[in-house]
C-alpha cells in the first residue's frame, strides 16, 4: 500500500473541477476553478480532498508523518495529462519523408507512391510482438515524462487482422505494465493497404466482417476510427464502418477533413460520433453540426504544424459551442512527438486559444473525448489521483514560456512516478 501523499502550498491548483457530467463548452472553456495556495490529499490511488492549505491543515495536521509530503511552493498542480489521440504503438520512424517534404513532395504524393503510412504497416508487419512492445514503451515513457497520465492509442499500422490484434495486444500489455493507463481504439480502416488497391471495398469489407467482430469478441478495444479523406476511405465508406462497429460496441471516432474537406464534420455529426478528430478543412456548416450533435472535435496541432498546413480554428469552434480537446497524434509521419504542452502552446500560438481554454481542452474535454470524464481529468474527490506538477506559478506562465518541458512532478494512481 502506498502513502498517502499531501500536496501542498501550490501555488494555482488548477481543479478543473464541475466539468464531469458533460464535455465543457463556450466561454466555461476558460474557468479553471484554480484556488491559490492549494492542497490535495491523495490516499489509496484516489483524491480524498481539496481545498486551500489552511482547510486541509485543519482536517489532515496531525496525520503529516503519515503522508508523503510535496512540497508543490511557486508551482502550478494541474490534473495529469490526457492525450487523446495517438497511433503510439508502431515500428520505425520515417525521418528521410520528412526531407522529402521540405524538398516539396507532399503528405499524400508520399502515401500514394507507397511511403507514408504503408512504410510504417510494412515496419510494424515485420516487428514482432516484443520489438513493438520495447519501442512503443519508449514513447510512453517520454510522455509521462511530459506530464501526461492517460494515453488513447490506435491500432491502424497492420491492416490485417493478426497484424492489428497485434498492436491492440501491445497496448493492452502497455495499459498493464506501465503506469501510463491506455484506452484503445481500432483503426483498421487507417489505410487501404496495398495488396487491396485494386478493390478497395474488399477491404472495407474484411474490416467489417472479420476484423471489427474479433476485435470486439477479444475486448481489445472501445472506439473504432476510421481516416475519412479523399484517396483514403469515402464519406459513405467510413460511415459503414463506423456503424458496423457500433454494432459491436466500438464507439466511433474519425480523423475528418484532414487534408481536403470532405464533409466529416458533417458525417460524424450524423452518425453521433464521440470524436471528430483534425478538422483543419472543415466546414463552417460541419462545425454548426457538431455543436448541435454534441461531438467533440479532438484537435492536433502538431500535425498541421509538421505538415506546414494551417491548423484548424480552434477559436471559431470553440465560439461556434464546440467542446474543444488537444492531442499531439503522436505518429511517424505527420506528428512525430511526444509533447502535449508544445501542443497546448501551439493550441495557443496556432490555433487561437487562450491559455485556459487548451488546458481544459488537454484535461477534462480530453477525458471526455475518451468516455472517462467520470474517472479523470480534474481533481475532485473521488477521481483517480492523478495529477501533474509544473514548475512555473500559474497557468499563463505555462503556455508563454513555450517550448520547454517544466514538467516538476507526475503522480499516477496516489503514486509519485516523476520527481
Ligand atoms: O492522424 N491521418 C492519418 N493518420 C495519421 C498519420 C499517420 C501516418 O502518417 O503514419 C494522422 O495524421
Ligand atoms: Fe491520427
Amino acid at each position: 500500500m502506498t502513502r498517502p501523499v499531501w500536496i501542498r502550498h501550490a501555488s494555482q491548483l488548477a481543479t478543473l473541477a464541475g466539468g464531469s457530467a458533460a464535455p465543457v463548452v463556450g466561454k466555461r472553456m476558460n474557468e479553471l476553478s484554480i484556488i491559490e495556495d492549494g492542497s490535495v490529499w491523495l490516499e489509496n490511488g484516489r483524491i480524498e480532498r481539496v481545498g486551500t492549505d489552511a482547510e486541509l491543515e485543519a482536517v489532515y495536521g496531525e496525520r503529516v508523518t503519515e503522508a508523503e509530503v510535496v512540497d508543490a511552493t511557486g508551482r502550478l498542480v494541474t490534473p495529469g495529462l490526457i492525450d487523446p489521440h495517438t497511433h503510439l504503438v508502431h515500428a520505425g520512424t520515417r525521418q528521410n519523408e520528412f526531407n522529402m517534404r521540405l524538398n516539396g513532395a507532399t503528405y499524400m504524393e508520399i502515401m500514394n507512391n507507397g511511403g507514408g503510412i504503408h512504410a510504417t504497416t510494412a515496419a510494424t508487419r515485420n516487428a514482432t510482438h516484443d520489438q513493438l512492445y520495447e519501442e512503443s514503451k519508449r514513447r510512453l515513457d517520454l510522455f509521462l515524462l511530459h506530464g501526461v497520465t492517460t494515453v488513447e492509442a490506435k491500432s491502424g499500422y497492420g491492416l490485417t487482422l493478426a497484424d492489428e490484434l497485434k498492436q491492440l495486444e501491445v497496448a493492452k500489455k502497455l495499459h498493464e505494465l506501465h503506469p501510463v493507463d491506455l484506452v484503445s481504439t481500432f483503426m483498421g480502416a487507417h489505410a487501404v493497404p496495398k495488396e487491396f488497391k485494386a478493390d478497395p471495398d474488399a477491404f472495407v469489407e474484411l474490416v467489417i466482417r472479420e476484423m471489427i467482430p474479433e476485435v470486439a469478441r477479444r475486448r481489445l478495444a472501445e472506439f473504432n476510427d476510421v481516416f475519412c479523406e479523399r484517396g483514403v476511405f469515402t464519406p459513405e465508406q467510413s460511415r459503414r464502418i463506423l456503424e458496423a462497429g457500433r454494432e459491436y460496441g466500438l464507439l466511433p471516432k474519425i480523423h475528418a477533413d484532414e487534408i481536403e474537406p470532405y464533409e466529416g464534420a458533417e458525417l460524424a455529426a450524423a452518425i453521433g460520433a464521440v470524436s471528430a478528430d483534425h478538422l483543419l478543412r472543415a466546414s463552417d456548416e460541419g462545425i454548426k453540426r457538431m455543436a448541435e450533435a454534441g461531438v467533440i472535435a479532438v484537435l492536433l496541432p502538431g500535425t498541421a504544424f509538421f505538415l506546414m498546413a494551417e491548423s484548424a480554428n480552434g477559436r471559431k469552434m470553440i465560439d461556434a459551442g464546440v467542446a474543444v480537446a488537444i492531442s499531439t497524434d503522436c505518429n511517424p509521419g505527420s506528428s512525430p512527438t511526444v509533447s502535449m504542452p508544445l501542443i497546448m502552446n501551439l493550441g495557443c500560438l496556432k490555433m487561437g486559444m487562450t491559455p485556459a481554454e487548451v488546458l481544459t481542452a488537454a484535461t477534462i474535454n480530453a477525458a471526455h473525448a475518451i468516455i472517462r470524464a467520470h474517472d479523470i481529468g480534474s481533481i475532485e474527490p473521488g477521481k483517480r489521483a492523478d495529477l501533474t506538477i509544473f514548475d512555473v506559478p500559474d497557468f499563463m506562465t505555462l503556455q508563454y514560456r513555450y517550448g520547454v518541458n517544466h514538467v516538476h512532478t507526475v503522480i499516477k494512481n496516489g503514486a509519485i512516478v516523476v520527481s
